[in-house]
């Protein structure tokens, strides 16, 4: 009864300032891209009925707003993990190994490209050059850069994730 209460309370929060982030940016120039990124940094992706109230709110057309948010690798339509790990499959990263890397992701985590585990925990993505290429291969964990890896550094980084968490708990 309670959890219903409070995700009610959250809903309508979130509600509340996707309307004071339309509110604000709507009268400059190209709002529409500062509105999503704001309104993706609420719900960590961009769901449907919230693409709905933008294109509503600003008088254009949903197939506009859908057309934005599939144009820009930056913005999800689905959610995503607590921790969002991207690997770099541009041509440094690609010839210094990030391949082989991106199958031990896959099978560490049990997922594939743009999948999120079960548990709700890792995402996993692949990027273009991230211009960091002097310390190919290179992925990011949640925007956190980590270079020069093998593909014997995947299980660190995941241990290193899931102890972070352990250390919030405590
Ligand atoms: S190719 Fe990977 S950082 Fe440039």
């Amino acid at each position: 009864m309670n959890t219903n209460a409070s995700s009610c309370m959250e809903t309508k929060e979130r509600d509340n300032l996707v309307t004071e982030i339309i509110g604000r940016h709507m009268n400059s120039k190209g709002a529409l891209i500062p509105i999503l990124h704001e309104v993706q940094g609420i719900y960590g992706y961009l769901p449907n009925e919230v693409q709905v109230k933008i294109a509503k709110e600003m008088n254009i057309p949903i197939s506009e707003v859908f057309g934005v948010i599939t144009f820009y690798s930056h913005f999800s339509l689905k959610p995503k993990g607590r921790y969002n790990i991207s690997i770099c499959m541009g041509t440094a990263c690609y010839v210094k190994g990030a391949g082989p890397i991106l199958d031990r992701l896959k099978e560490t985590l049990n997922i594939g490209i743009g999948e999120t585990t079960e548990d709700g925990e890792f995402t996993l993505e692949a990027c273009r050059c991230l211009g960091a290429c002097g310390l190919a291969p290179v992925l990011t964990v949640s925007g956190q850069v980590h270079g020069r890896l093998t593909k014997d550094d995947v299980a660190g980084i995941i241990d290193n994730c899931k102890s972070d968490d352990r250390r919030i708990a405590q």
